[in-house]
């Protein structure tokens, strides 16, 4: 039987839409190899017992591919997908219900798990642990709490933030995996395989341009893979070539690192502003006019991978790396 992916309708929106890049089995996913080898296992032995997976929690930046390797988990263990996220859920009784239409086996994807609230987060704990539900009926003293048993599921939960989760959450995973950046090799993986899909013709070094351009990230290649191709088809002969590649990524302001505008806002913020630094998170996203939270979710992780920023106890600083990226001269 066709097994089904049911969400919440803007997450569906965004399933769908990606859908077609996204690998369906283990076998086609692309890097991630630790997580992968892992998983594997333990789909091969709860499939073998006939039992539902262990719960899963996955965390790193955005754009490695949680959503995706839930959706792998799911169609391994050939389950349901439902998919939803911390945000979306305001209300306990709402995680109740979620919880109650589950079927046997089937896996539930919470994407951005640390921003469910507490009390909704509190509705999970004996969910997880032992497949029940309470629910309290009535007011005052009349109320009485009731038992409902779930059926068994498995909840993979999704987050750029494990450090925001409480331990009460974090410890009812029995599989936690950190995501990593994708090397540029992995990434011209993806590019071809993605390339293949959309029927766009491209070469090693074209994809290998882009690669190297993606900040790690999966779903950035992809993205920029769609934008040289709409150069390549308007401005060339449609096939994505070094000299195609280079002048796309250029006109899009994706620099040889791969650093876009806010990156090299960050950046220069710490180099003019406040002498390289220490600066502390909070003053830096008030320099810059930007999130903290999207600094240190979205823009940090790569730039700390690359060398450009380090943490120190008294604050974040430019490192040599990032002052010659500029073409600025670096006082030790
Ligand atoms: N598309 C996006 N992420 C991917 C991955 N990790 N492997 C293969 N294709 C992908």
């Amino acid at each position: 039987m066709e097994k089904r992916v049911i969400s919440t309708e803007l997450m569906e929106e965004d399933y769908k839409n990606e859908s077609s890049l996204r690998p369906k089995f283990l076998k086609d996913y692309i890097g991630q190899k630790k997580a992968k080898e892992n998983m594997k296992i333990y789909i091969e032995a709860a499939k073998a017992r006939g039992e539902a997976l262990d719960h899963v929690l996955l965390y790193g930046p955005p754009g490695l591919g949680k959503t995706t390797l839930a959706g792998i988990i799911a169609n391994e263990m050939d389950v349901n997908l439902k998919i939803t996220s911390g945000p979306a859920i305001e209300k306990p009784g709402e995680m109740a219900a979620i919880l109650n239409n589950l079927q046997d086996g089937d896996l539930l994807f919470v994407d951005e798990i640390h921003r469910l609230n507490r009390q909704v987060e509190e509705v999970l704990y004996p969910a997880m642990e032992d497949f029940v539900i309470d629910i309290v009926i009535g007011k005052g003293a009349a109320a009485k709490s009731i038992r409902i048993d779930l059926p068994r599921f498995t909840l993979v939960g999704a987050t750029t933030r494990a450090g925001m989760l409480t331990a009460p959450l974090r410890d009812r995973f029995g599989v936690v995996h950190r995501l990593e950046f994708y090397t540029v090799e992995e990434l011209t993986e993806i590019i071809l395989r993605s390339a293949n899909v959309f029927q766009v013709a491209i070469d090693k070094e074209g994809a290998l341009e882009i690669a190297r351009r993606s900040r790690g990230t999966p779903r950035l290649a992809n993205r920029l893979l769609k934008r040289v191709r709409d150069f390549a088809q308007v401005k060339y002969n449609g096939e994505i070539t070094l000299k195609v590649a280079n002048f796309a990524l250029d006109l899009l302001e994706v620099d040889k690192l791969g650093l876009d505008y806010t990156d090299r806002n960050i950046l220069l913020a710490m180099i003019d502003k406040f002498g390289g630094g220490p600066v502390g998170l909070d003053t830096l996203a008030a320099g810059i006019g930007e999130d903290s939270g999207t600094i240190e979710d979205v823009y940090e992780p790569y730039l700390i991978q690359n060398g450009l920023i380090a943490r120190t106890p008294r604050g974040r600083v430019a490192t040599k790396k990032a002052y010659f990226h500029f073409g600025l001269s670096f006082d030790e």
